[in-house]
């Protein structure tokens, strides 16, 4: 395999699978009885989204929202983030879990914690694929973690670089990247 095209595998299929399969587990429990509502952040998560969903043994529904970062690196925080496709269905009636493909800055999961509250879901939570708390600016975590991974930009199983990659069936790093973030 090309490394310089398809990067270097740092989870594999088989890790991931396993991983996904333990997280719909305690899911399942955890949710068992309530009006579970699986929230997919686009594009990034569809991957991990897809396999999760069918790890969870609960009559449960899913909805998407995307999310629009506008970069500005003269702010403090890198700029604003905001919703730019919301969700259709009516919170107020669902324990909500939003499922992320990583936390990085924390930046996007505290906006979505605050954007998401005011529409008073009967409780929220988060389950990140991936999870790099080291380059965290505010202090948040999410409630469910795939991996914890160290300081490294990562692409693959809906994870990009420039909108490629999220085809990958794995998590890879790429070389010579210089302007990842
Ligand atoms: P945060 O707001 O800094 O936590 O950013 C989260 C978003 O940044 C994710 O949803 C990804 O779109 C992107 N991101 C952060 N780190 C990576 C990475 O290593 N690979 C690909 N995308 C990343
Ligand atoms: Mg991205």
């Amino acid at each position: 395999m090309n490394d310089r095209i398809f990067g270097k595998p740092v989870i594999t299929q088989e890790a991931m699978r396993k991983r996904v399969k333990a997280l719909g587990l305690q899911i399942s429990q955890d949710y068992r009885g309530k009006n579970l509502l699986l929230i997919g952040v686009l594009k990034g998560a569809f991957a991990f989204f897809s396999d999760l969903c069918p790890a969870i043994s609960l009559p449960l529904q899913v909805d998407f929202l995307k999310v629009a970062r506008h970069r500005d690196k003269r702010r403090k925080d890198g700029g604003s983030i905001s919703i730019s496709s919301n969700v259709s269905l009516d919170l107020k009636n669902y324990e909500v879990l939003v499922v992320e493909d990583i936390v990085d800055s924390g930046y996007t999961l505290a906006f979505l914690r605050e954007a998401m509250m005011a529409q008073d879901p009967k409780s929220l939570r988060f389950c990140t694929l991936l999870d790099k708390p080291e380059r965290r600016k505010v202090e948040i975590t999410a409630d469910y973690v795939g991996f914890v991974i160290p300081n490294q930009f990562v692409v693959g199983y809906g994870l990009d670089y420039k909108d490629r990659y999220r085809n990958l069936p794995y998590i890879a790093t790429l070389d010579n990247i210089t302007d990842a973030y």
